[in-house]
């Protein structure tokens, strides 16, 4: 193992849907530290996958924490819902709530941990004035809606500049990367500052999940 300290949540976006709980056992079984789940509502994002009682139904099938990334509009709406399926992480978008200091709190009044995704376009000000309350902070590295997608270079100086905040802040937060990562590009995400990547199709298209999940490190 290169680097123990970079956490790996591999997509389920990318797994047979046909096959989940099969995949995550797999998945779970080729050391991934997080399973993340990708929640689109074809409104914020064009593209729809899975609700909250499709991850209640996969929780008993691993123990390894669930990190639910909710790409849909009005997510204050299912914080709770989410939150009882058995997510341990749940992440909004600051482009799909108006109040996101308020979001933030809803989720964690529920135990959850909290966090804050910006798609590529977003500037990373955004958070200066929620930097005290999240927990983790996402970079979308590709415009979110499908996996497989080329990782944008143009991120790189995001992630950057939100490991510094996070630095200034002297708060343990999470700096996870989601979109295009594969063993190249998660080492350019990894020095500019990130800890947790997200990898979808790079994992789920290998023969040898395992392997793919080391070569990230
Ligand atoms: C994209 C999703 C990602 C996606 C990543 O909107 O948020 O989590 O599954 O897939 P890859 O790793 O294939 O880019
Ligand atoms: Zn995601």
């Amino acid at each position: 193992m290169k680097n123990p300290s970079v956490k790996i949540a591999p997509s389920i976006l990318s797994a047979d849907f046909a096959n989940l709980e099969k995949e995550i056992k797999l998945i779970t079984a080729a050391k991934a530290d997080y399973i993340h789940i990708d929640i689109m509502d074809g409104s914020f994002v064009p593209n729809i996958t899975i609700g909250s009682e499709v991850v209640k139904s996969l929780r008993k099938h691993t123990n390894l924490p669930f990190d639910v990334h909710l790409m849909i509009k009005n997510p204050d709406l299912h914080i709770e819902s989410f939150a009882k399926s058995g997510a341990d992480i749940i992440t909004i978008h600051a482009e799909s709530v108006i109040h996101l200091d308020r979001s933030i709190n809803h989720i964690k009044s529920l135990g959850k941990k909290a966090g804050v995704s910006l798609v590529p376009s977003t500037h990373e000000n955004i958070l200066d004035y929620i930097i005290n309350e999240v927990d983790l902070i996402l970079v979308m590295t590709v415009n979110p809606g499908f996996g497989g997608q080329k990782f944008l270079d143009s991120q790189l100086s995001k992630i950057q500049n939100i490991r510094k905040k996070i630095t200034a802040a002297k708060r343990k937060i999470d700096l996870e990367v989601d979109g295009g990562i594969n063993n190249l590009t998660a080492k350019l995400a990894v020095a500019a500052g990130a800890n947790m990547l997200v990898s979808g199709s790079y994992i789920f298209g290998s023969k040898d999940y395992q392997k793919n999940i080391l070569s990230l490190r």
